[in-house]
């Protein structure tokens, strides 16, 4: 269990973040997801005792993680696979977290294995690793302690298709088991692959939060056909009521409800080939929206600076 309860970030004038408060649980994958410069990692440093809070706390199973005895045996913990010191084995590198996580030696082992290193691999130097073995010798390093929660800041980095799967199939059991995962990324689609629950950050604050199907059932849209020479005019008379209409393929989407697209399209004459209720895509468009409004922030205070 992760709680996190009004953490907030100052540097200076600016709040990298933002007064948010979340939780995540046992046996459920927690996406943090967010563009960048949202303030995921900062918030992660925070959650790990890395960076401290300006104020707010972040409890890890119901402590602060510096005041966890040997906190690798509880909290696995990967920020930066970039980190690692260039100059040691992978197996050299896995050996010292084992070391300082108290744990025996065969852990080393078992930790490669589970991250898919074969021992080969594990005898060159991590300088000369792709940035995917890197990730996955990162990720080894937090299972090393045999945790029940683990912290992945952009744990997909670098991977191949073939290695997100994995990567998805490993933090998916590992919540079957009881685990809590917290892992961030700036790509809705990893997030929507994996986690049950999401966190959506943006500018420091939380904007969206729930689990998935929350997230996606509180913003129903629907989708609506009509023979191609009625569209705009449905179109036209859906606006004039006050709803917004975006064309997706030869479908109308609107943010009116089925029964309200029914009322208007026969009080115009316009016949409807199907009318559906659309949630996909939901999650897209408000992450989309997020992330042009950080960047429009950007660029005000590039101009402004
Ligand atoms: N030490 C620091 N001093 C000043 N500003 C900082 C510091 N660390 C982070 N920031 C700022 O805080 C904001 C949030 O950064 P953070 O690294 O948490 O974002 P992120 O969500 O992890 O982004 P990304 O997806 O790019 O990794 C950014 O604007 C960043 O420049
Ligand atoms: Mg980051």
């Amino acid at each position: 269990m992760i709680q996190i309860e009004n953490l907030t970030k100052r540097y200076g004038s600016f709040t990298a973040v933002d007064d948010i408060t979340f939780t995540a649980r046992p046996g459920r994958v927690t996406g943090f997801l967010g563009p960048n410069g949202a303030g995921k990692s900062t918030a992660m440093r925070m959650l790990v005792g890395l960076t401290v809070p300006s104020s707010g706390s972040a409890l890890v199973l119901g402590r602060p993680y510096r005041s966890l005895p040997t906190p690798a045996r509880h909290v696995g913990v990967m920020l930066d696979a970039a980190a690692q010191h260039a100059g040691r084995t992978g197996r050299e590198t896995l050996v010292l977290a084992a070391a300082m996580a108290g744990m025996p030696r065969h852990a080393v082992d078992r930790a490669l294995e589970r991250v898919g290193l074969t021992s080969r691999e594990a005898e060159r130097r991590v300088g000369n690793y792709s940035l995917g073995m890197r990730q996955r010798l990162g990720l080894a390093g937090a299972l090393i302690g045999e945790p029940q929660v683990l912290v992945l800041d952009e744990p997909a980095n670098g991977l191949d298709p073939a290695g997100i799967r994995w990567m998805r199939g490993l933090l998916r059991d590992f919540a079957d088991q009881g685990g809590t995962v917290l892992l961030s990324s700036h790509l809705l689609h990893e997030v929507e692959q994996v986690a049950h629950d999401i966190v959506m950050i943006g500018g420091g604050r939380i904007v969206a939060e729930g689990t998935q199907e929350e997230l996606l059932a509180g913003h129903g849209q629907t989708v609506v056909g009509t023979p191609e020479g009625e569209r705009a005019r449905l179109a036209a008379e859906l606006r004039g009521a006050g709803h917004q209409v975006d064309l997706r393929g030869e479908d109308l989407v609107t943010n009116a409800t089925r029964a309200q697209v029914a009322r208007i399209a026969l009080t115009a004459g316009v016949p409807v080939t199907h009318l559906a209720e659309s949630s996909a895509g939901r999650l897209e468009e408000m992450f989309l929206q997020l992330t042009a409004d950080q960047a429009r922030q950007e660029r005000t205070e590039e101009v402004s600076a």
